[in-house]
């Protein structure tokens, strides 16, 4: 078995792992918000004010810390007024973006902030600048967080809501190069500018960021939103697609060796991305007050064969909970950058944590994976180095993928992942004046290909493991092929 050798200077304590890092998105995109969050009040499922208590059970498990909201896309057709008052009389309307499908607006503004409520988390909510007003995103802001008298607090309400909501982060607009208004830089910027004044004071606003790897449209918001306080975020959007070919992504259940390791590759390219990003943001702010915000990323592959291409149902192997282990643990090495990100999405989209059918609910290797990860979040990033060696020909893609944090009580918490398919590593560590006198571990491993589905639902699933010795300063583990181990020290 090939040996690697870890270092861990538990000393060198870099950044704060924010714990929005550990964020979601919903979007008002197939079966996310309807089917996966809501059911209705009178649903047989059983529901909390028509919120799925299944979903909201396995969401408060792993203690999701925010989740994004109403999209996407979708977020910058979204007029918020037909999401509220009475449901028998909220309007409906055609979702243009995904599927071409009838939107009742049951599930709005007092839904989505009683889900929030429901799991414990932060709300970030994307108000429309594609198609919007200022107007309306200035009086969609007064009515969720304003405790004085206006129309808007009266129609809250009206509407059964007496108390404002804390709303902690504000988007303004989604993917303004595209969907959100095929806008320039330059102008997009003059338009944030505006919007963002009639916002106010109150939750952190994030700007919409680069198409993947674009640093000229960073670099003009930096130069004309990133003073005076006007913004607190630059979202960025980066998709794996297995094939990098939008036209045929590949499956999400059939592929063979070499495209599991050309998807890991395509995902490495966050890294790059990460740089790229920084660099930029640095020039204009060393002091780190705007945060690099991953408001989308996953995997993203072809439809499962018979369901609604608009709906962008997929299934989620082992591949995906090695995908999710390498982007999470380059989000913790960047965390001095990097304020937030949000996996795309939730439930029943894209590289969803959580799969339903009717009642039934499924938990995904990206679940578990979210899981094993998350005593990172508020905890330090610990400085720490693994030798690695490539293993796809022509392209960079290491082998190992690795991060380590110091929780509040001294803990030390490990994440490392092998993408090889065809090497275990034994893992000499070494982590100058430890102490440690206890250790815990759990493993996710399994085929690449494998899956949990409604017939098979713990497939893959994480167990304790013990193949992890601690010794003084040494710590000793084996790295199974195709695997994501999680460690903790005491
Ligand atoms: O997550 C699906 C879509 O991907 C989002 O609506 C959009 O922002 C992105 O292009």
């Amino acid at each position: 078995m090939a040996a690697l050798k870890m270092t861990i200077d538990k000393s060198n304590k870099i950044s704060k792992i924010n714990k929005e890092i550990y964020g979601h998105f919903a979007e008002h995109l197939g079966r996310c918000v309807y089917g996966g969050i809501y059911v209705g009040e009178d649903s047989p499922i059983p529901n909390v004010r028509g919120i799925r208590k299944d979903v909201v059970e396995a969401l408060k498990a792993i203690k999701i810390p925010v989740v994004r909201w109403p999209g996407g896309c979708f977020a910058d057709t979204y007029h918020w007024m037909d999401g509220v008052g009475p449901k028998e009389s909220r309007k409906k309307i055609v979702n243009t973006n995904w599927g071409g499908v009838t939107e009742d607006n049951s599930f709005g503004t007092h839904e989505f902030l009683d889900f929030c409520e429901q799991v414990g988390c932060e709300a970030y909510v994307s108000v429309n600048v594609g198609s919007g007003t200022v107007q309306e995103a200035k009086d969609w802001v007064e009515y969720m967080t304003s405790s004085n008298d206006s129309p808007m607090t009266a129609l809250r309400k009206q509407n059964g809501r007496e108390e404002p909501w804390k709303i902690k982060y504000i988007g303004i607009g989604n993917e303004n190069w595209g969907c959100g208004g095929s806008m320039t830089s330059e102008y997009y910027s003059d338009v944030y500018n505006q919007f963002q004044q009639f916002i106010g004071w109150g939750p952190q606003k994030i700007a919409c960021g680069p198409n993947s790897n674009d640093p000229a449209w960073t670099d003009k918001l930096m130069s004309k939103c990133g003073g005076w306080g006007r913004m607190q975020g630059l979202s960025l959007h980066y998709y794996t697609i297995p094939t990098s070919n939008w036209g045929k992504k590949g499956s999400s259940v059939e592929f063979d060796e070499d495209e599991y390791y050309k998807t890991l590759a395509n995902t490495w390219f966050m890294e790059r991305i990460i740089r790229d990003q920084k660099g930029v943001m640095q020039r204009y702010d060393d002091d780190k007050k705007v945060g690099l915000i991953v408001d989308e990323w996953g995997i993203w592959t072809d439809v499962i064969e018979g369901t609604n291409p608009g709906f962008l149902y997929q299934q989620n192997t082992m591949r995906d909970a090695i995908l999710a282990s390498i982007n999470l643990n380059l989000f913790n090495l960047n965390s001095d950058r990097i304020k937030m990100a949000n996996i795309a999405q939730m439930v029943n989209v894209l590289q969803a944590l959580i799969l339903t059918e009717g009642e039934s609910m499924v938990l995904t290797p990206t679940y578990h994976v979210f899981d094993m990860y998350k005593e990172h979040m508020d905890a330090m990033l610990v400085y720490s180095n693994i030798e690695n060696k490539n293993i796809y020909e022509g392209k960079y893609l290491p082998a190992v993928s690795q991060s380590v944090s110091e929780d509040e009580s001294g803990k030390l918490h490990i994440t490392v992942s092998n993408s090889s398919l065809d090497e275990d590593f034994d893992v000499d560590c070494v982590i100058p004046r430890a102490e440690y006198t206890t250790v815990k571990a759990r493993i996710l491993t399994s085929g690449y290909k494998d899956f949990n589905d409604f017939d098979h639902p713990e497939d893959v699933c994480p167990s304790d493991y013990s193949e992890v010795k601690l010794c003084g300063e040494k710590l000793c583990f084996t790295l199974p092929r195709c695997s994501v181990l999680s460690i903790e020290l005491g």
